[in-house]
């Protein structure tokens, strides 16, 4: 099975079903597992013709790749591609822009497609489907940075294509973290009513656990949902971490643009990293993330501090077992673990 990327495009008639119909019957044979939104772009090349409506997918594919190539024409000539004029117009368009990692040249074929680099309209849909992906060694952002010259076509993010569902994807497991060898562990502090925010903001001052939260995080990887990245960067500055945020709806982080974005957990199921992952909030991210993790640290403040938001995960459901680090008047230091990971006795001195 090869993940394949696919752009496709159109600029005559009723150009969204078009990228309809070529979608589903792609769908009848392979798996769609990622589809951007419709981008619209100017005519380039030659400009006199309608704009162009373009989309990038992702399928998994089981077949060769020459015969894929033979199935996607078939589908180009039922569609009514006709002969085409260079740059001209047409009824759609579908190339392959990368079959996994593989390289193909032949008479009629060239993978990973020759021009993938200067083209907006495939970077931009490629950035929202596969945001972790390093094509040539480089960010995606990094290639948008230089497809940005006089001649780079405008693109316009137009939105969803309705109709079309996506075939997978099965949602992460702790199997799977395991299997790809990451380590995810979990930190946060609560009340004593599991209560962890209010109003948007973490209503404690309490240094003890700041201190806490960046010396176990220092050299790691912080990983939070958009709404923690909003609040939390205004009072931390993340240097000497990687950041990792999840969204749906930004690509780029304007307060941190360095930071990587997820548009699903699923998205981290192809890397690689010896860094710790830290699942650092908030509620949302929790609740999705604390399952894959193996260990989770949670700072106990006695009081009540009047939260609306709450840790509603069961931690003993997950983390059977439990060790106070630390206990203090204003506060305690807890460590759960998964079954799984408990370390041998020697290694329970932790601090
Ligand atoms: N006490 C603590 O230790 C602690 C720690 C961290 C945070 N907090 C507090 O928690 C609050 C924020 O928590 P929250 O639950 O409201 O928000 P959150 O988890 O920080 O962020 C939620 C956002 O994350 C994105 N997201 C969630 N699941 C996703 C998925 N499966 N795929 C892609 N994106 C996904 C969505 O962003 P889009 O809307 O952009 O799609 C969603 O709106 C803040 O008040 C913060 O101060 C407390």
């Amino acid at each position: 099975m090869t993940r394949v990327y696919l752009s496709l495009g159109t600029n005559v008639g009723d150009r969204e079903e078009h990228l309809r119909k070529a979608i589903q019957r792609l769908q009848k044979d392979f798996a769609l597992f990622a589809l951007s939104s419709v981008w619209e772009t100017e005519p380039w090349g030659y400009v006199h013709q309608p704009p162009f409506l373009n989309l990038v997918l992702g399928l998994d594919v089981p077949v060769a790749i020459e015969k894929f190539f033979v199935q996607c024409q078939a589908i180009e000539q039922a569609l009514g591609k006709k002969k085409r004029v260079f740059w001209g117009p047409r009824t759609i368009d579908i190339d392959i822009i990368f079959w996994g990692y593989e390289v193909c040249q032949s008479s009629n074929l060239i993978v990973p497609h020759p021009c993938w680099q200067q083209r907006n309209f495939v970077l931009y849909p490629l950035l929202e489907i596969a945001p972790l992906m390093n094509p040539g060694g480089k960010s995606l952002s990094f290639w948008i940075q230089c497809c940005q010259g006089e001649d780079a076509q405008t693109v316009r993010r137009v939105g969803k294509l309705e109709g079309i569902e996506l075939d997978t994807t099965a949602p992460l497991t702790y199997m799977d973290v395991k299997e790809q060898g990451l380590t995810l562990k979990g930190i946060v502090a609560i009340d004593r009513r599991n209560g962890m925010a209010r109003e948007g903001k973490i209503p404690w001052n309490f240094s003890e656990d700041r201190s806490f939260f960046r010396e176990k995080t220092r050299n790691g990887i912080l990983c939070m949902g958009r709404k923690t990245a909003e609040s939390l960067l205004d009072s931390f500055d993340p240097k000497e971490r990687e950041l990792w945020i999840l969204s749906r709806t930004v690509s780029f982080s304007q307060k941190y643009p360095q930071a990587l974005i997820f548009h699903q957990p699923e998205d981290m199921r192809d890397l690689r990293t010896n860094k710790t992952i830290w699942i650092c909030g908030g509620r949302e991210i929790y609740e999705q993330f604390l399952p894959l993790c193996s260990e989770l640290y949670v700072t106990r403040l006695p009081e009540d501090y009047h939260c609306d938001l709450f840790l509603n995960f069961h931690l003993e459901d997950w983390f059977p077992h439990k060790c106070i680090i630390e206990c203090h008047k204003s506060y305690t230091l807890e460590r759960y673990q998964h079954e799984r990971d408990m370390p041998s006795p020697e290694d329970v001195d932790e601090k």
